[in-house]
């Protein structure tokens, strides 16, 4: 694959930097209040704001292969249920029936043509229209159209699975919101991965600190010391602020000797990691032949639930093929768990009271442009077109 013009930029700035012996930074370190992490009216507003009127990634593609294939989602604080209808397009509904309100589908995933509550069995359509209830002389004078499920803005792109947890009084154009990191996400060729692992944490740490986790690389070889470490140079990010999303650039050691090669013989994807935050919730990290999907989602102050999807390329046919994703995975966990044991850690010490601020290094460059970013969504300065 030819390389992008951004990442030909990227691999420039880097080898420039590392011949200058320096890295990334920004002018001046940035202080963060602590009440950012752990006070209840800051997270209110944060799920009021970030976690309604957002796009927030769901599931992957694959998860709603064929038509009539529906997913629930329940995390973000709203039961969401999310289908595939007759023309193969995605829709996204509360999954609380119009009649008196119960829940309709209580499975994680399956395939139906109807939607059929439990308590009354109203059956709704693919496209949330309420086809049927028993015994309907009992609803005689009700206008049905005004009974289909509210749907929420749902949409598919670069083989996720994208929706807006309420419903909105415009239409979300998801494409522009997406755009500065498009021509990225469209290379990764996301739509052509299968599923490996998914997976789901709930962690006693502020949401934020499971996204900072991705923000900067200066912990690698401090709190991934025998893990992540030795796999990338050591404090030598990138970042691209493409506000509010971020392109994080984590270059691994092989690329010095792109010195000595022709920039047309450049390659991205073999030498990079790029953790690559879409806002609000969502981090596209993608490896050097995998990747990830993760969604972070806050539960409370103070708690949070972690979601990842590991995508690789094709389905392994061979048993040294599935051994390698394999062991990606068992490390992929461990590096995640040192993250979160140092999170949690991180709120203990939050709620003790002891700090009342925390501060953002020079070179911790996406901490500065991710607090920015939702600093200036909760004051609608940021919001999604
Ligand atoms: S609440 Fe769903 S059919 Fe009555
Ligand atoms: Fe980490």
């Amino acid at each position: 694959m030819q390389t992008s013009a951004e990442e030909r930029d990227i691999i420039r700035k880097i080898l420039e930097l590392t011949n200058d012996d320096t890295t990334h930074m920004l002018d001046e370190v940035m202080h963060n209040p602590v009440s950012k992490y752990t006070d209840p009216a800051q997270l209110q507003a944060e799920m009021d704001v970030l976690f309604r009127n957002f796009p927030i990634v769901v599931a992957h593609s694959s998860a709603l292969a064929e038509v009539g294939d529906f997913v629930t989602h329940d995390e973000l604080g709203v039961p969401i249920v999310v289908t595939r209808n007759d023309a193969g397009v995605v829709n996204a509904f509360y999954n609380v029936c119009r009649h008196r309100g119960a829940r309709i589908e209580s499975e994680p995933c399956g395939n139906a043509r109807r939607l059929t509550c439990p308590y009354h069995a109203w059956t709704y359509d693919l496209d949330g229209d309420l086809r049927g209830m028993p015994q309907p002389v009992g609803f005689d004078g009700l206008d049905r159209d005004d009974r289909s499920l509210v749907q929420l803005p749902a949409f598919e792109r670069f083989g996720l699975i994208w929706v807006v947890p309420s419903p909105q009084d415009h239409d979300v154009d998801i494409d522009a919101w997406l755009a500065p990191m498009a021509e990225h996400l469209e290379r990764l060729r996301l739509e052509d991965h299968v599923v490996f692992r998914t997976w789901s944490l709930h962690k006693d740490m502020s949401w934020r600190l499971a996204l900072e986790g991705f923000h900067e690389s200066y912990h690698f070889c401090s709190a991934h010391r025998d893990t992540a470490c030795s796999n990338y140079l050591d404090n030598q990010s990138l970042w691209l602020n493409l506000e509010p999303h971020i392109r994080h650039a984590v270059p691994l050691p092989k690329i010095l000797e792109l010195r000595d090669q022709p920039e047309d013989a450049w390659e991205y994807r073999p030498n990079f990691m790029t953790q690559n935050y879409v806002f609000p919730a969502n981090f596209v990290q993608a490896m050097t032949d995998h990747v990830y999907i993760h969604t972070i989602i806050p539960t409370g102050p103070g708690t949070c639930v972690f979601q990842c999807t590991m995508l690789i390329p094709e389905e392994p046919v061979t048993e040294k093929a599935a051994r390698y994703w394999e062991k990606n995975y068992d490390v992929v966990r461990v590096v995640f768990d040192e993250d979160f044991t140092i999170g949690e850690g991180i709120q203990q010490g939050f709620t003790a009271g002891v700090n009342t601020d925390v501060v953002f290094g020079r070179y911790e460059v996406g901490l500065h442009y991710g607090q920015k970013a939702i600093d200036a969504a909760l004051s609608g300065e940021i919001v999604c077109p």
